[in-house]
């Protein structure tokens, strides 16, 4: 494709209607370093679409800066910038100036106000109006480019949780993707405004990112963080503290709580120059929690999701399902729960893995991987997991396996009592019918008789109602769990929409695989 650099809109939107591809956008201000290279390198390669374009802006929005800051001297020179861009995989340029973006001047166009909770956080507390003017020039460039993407840097880490939260509030369509801070050598964190120190100042900065690596490397290792300690050495460096915290990384709310996610984030002043940077802290892997009713393809997806992230794969259902096999091959009355309590106390549930996906399960050592996907015990599973002493049991044992992290669980309460603090919470449905179907096919492919589709449904129904009506951890959609419908789509489909709820619930400077 030729390369091409545009200033006016009309040229652009010319070429860009003859060209009938999928834009992927990535806005920058200029000024563009090995950070931004990073992020059109890794647009062009998770993004493979045959007819697409990787459109990179350039556009110093005067909105963001505040009237003491450096709108003036913020570096502009767009030959060099379209040089980067262009070596690292870009199709085009839009470097529209001020009235190409707000005609008529800003005043004739809507502003974004970014609620106060997110806003007055981290960088917006000190930066009046900051994030409003980011996010209104935000509208005003997809408004008139239309992309089917946006790709943003994480090292912006604030911009990027209101820019996703804009476009989920005003259910703007379109997908955003962020990319790792990118570094020198040094560990340095590549920025446009490195260009502003000099080089005494340079070594004064370094000890910015030097300080939060410690840190993590500390926290890595004894699981504590101090801030004091990082103050210090900041400020030894005559670096000025504007804000070091640890925050939830998704409400950007100063925390204690260091379990989870969360954020380590500082901004300093270097004489004249605002720098930030930040690392995150995690105590063990990702836990990714799959809820929902029968047959709505949570095995399929969730073992083919395991085995992208390289993570152990664990089927609660089967569990479940193996105890219930137990009691009928022993012949126990299901509602005796004494008698059940005494038979389990004694016996052995296991997984064997032949690898994280391809699993067999066990109960006193007898394979039965395959008998429990049999109709009799499927319809009487949901009669035992309802239990007590069975629901403890099993609930204790899966914490054990997720322990580490580094999980994707599937089941009917994960999100809601197994892992409760799971990082990433995906309820996942699909209409009764189209379960139904998919019921069938998977019946049919075990080689299972059933009567019709119809009857399915109806034990379908009836299963999720006994499920949703139990006492004791019943089936349902975790508040902060993301739920997908998955009818009329394919496995692919529900693939690709999962890793994208994973990425935007763990950073790709955490967790760097899998791609889009
Ligand atoms: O294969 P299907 O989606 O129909 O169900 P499953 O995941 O194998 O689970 C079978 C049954 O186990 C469910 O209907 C629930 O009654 C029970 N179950 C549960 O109570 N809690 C879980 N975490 C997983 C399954």
């Amino acid at each position: 494709m030729v390369q091409k650099i545009f200033q006016t809109n009309a040229e652009l939107k010319d070429w860009l209607s003859e060209q009938n591809s999928a834009i992927i956008f990535i806005p920058t201000m200029g000024g563009l370093h090995p950070g931004h290279q990073y992020l059109i390198e890794k647009a062009k390669a998770n993004n493979t679409q045959k007819k697409q374009i990787i459109l990179v802006s350039i556009f110093v929005n005067p909105l963001q800066f505040g009237k003491d800051e450096d709108f003036k001297k913020y570096p502009r020179n767009i030959s060099k910038d379209a040089e980067l861009a262009f070596k690292a995989g870009a199709d085009a340029i839009w470097a529209p100036d001020y009235f190409e973006v707000f005609p008529g001047g800003e005043n004739s166009h809507f502003k974004i106000q970014v609620p106060q909770i997110l806003h007055n956080q981290l960088c917006g507390a000190e930066r009046a109006g900051h994030f409003d003017g980011v996010a209104t020039v935000i509208i005003r460039l997809i408004k008139i480019i239309k992309p089917e993407k946006l790709i943003l840097g994480e090292k912006d880490w604030q911009q990027l949780i209101i820019i996703r939260k804009l476009f989920q509030e005003l259910y703007i369509p379109i997908k955003i993707e962020s990319y790792s801070t990118q570094r020198d050598q040094s560990g340095f964190a590549y920025s446009s405004r490195n260009s502003y120190l000099s080089s005494s100042e340079k070594i004064n900065a370094q000890s910015l990112p030097n300080a939060l690596k410690e840190a993590k490397t500390e926290f890595d290792k004894d699981k504590v963080i101090n801030l004091t300690k990082i103050a210090s050495r900041l400020k030894e460096n005559n670096l000025k503290i504007e804000y070091l915290k640890i925050v939830d990384p998704f409400s950007l709310k100063e925390t204690s709580n260091i379990n989870g996610l969360c954020l380590l984030a500082a901004a300093v002043k270097c004489g004249s120059t605002r720098l930030i940077d930040h690392t995150f802290l995690m105590q063990r892997k990702p836990i990714i929690a799959i809820d929902g009713p029968a047959g709505a393809g949570k095995s399929t997806v969730t073992k083919a999701f395991a085995k992208k992230l390289g993570f152990i794969y664990l089927d609660t259902g089967a569990m479940y399902r193996a105890v219930t096999w137990l009691i009928i091959n022993n012949s126990i009355d299901p509602s005796d729960q004494s008698e059940i309590k005494n038979m389990l106390k004694n016996s052995k549930l296991e997984f064997k893995n032949s690898s994280f996906v391809e699993q067999k399960i066990f109960i006193d050592h007898i394979d039965v991987t395959e008998k429990i996907r049999s109709p009799e015990v499927t319809s009487m599973v949901s009669e035992i997991a309802k239990q007590q002493f069975v629901r403890e049991l099993l609930t204790r044992k899966q914490q054990v396996i997720g322990n580490e992290g580094g999980l994707v669980a599937e089941g009917r309460d994960i999100g809601t009592a197994v892992f409760p603090d799971a990082d990433v919470k995906i309820f996942l449905t699909a209409s009764p019918t189209e379960r139904a179907k998919r019921r069938a096919l998977d019946l049919n492919k075990r080689g299972y008789e059933f009567s019709s589709i119809e009857d399915l449904e109806k034990e379908i129904k009836e299963r999720d109602k006994k499920d949703s009506e139990r006492k004791i951890a019943p089936l349902k959609k975790a508040l902060d769990a993301i739920e997908l419908v998955t009818d009329g789509m394919n496995i692919e489909d529900v693939l690709k929409e999962m890793i994208y709820i994973f990425r935007s619930k763990i950073p790709e400077e955490v967790w760097p695989t899998p791609n889009r």
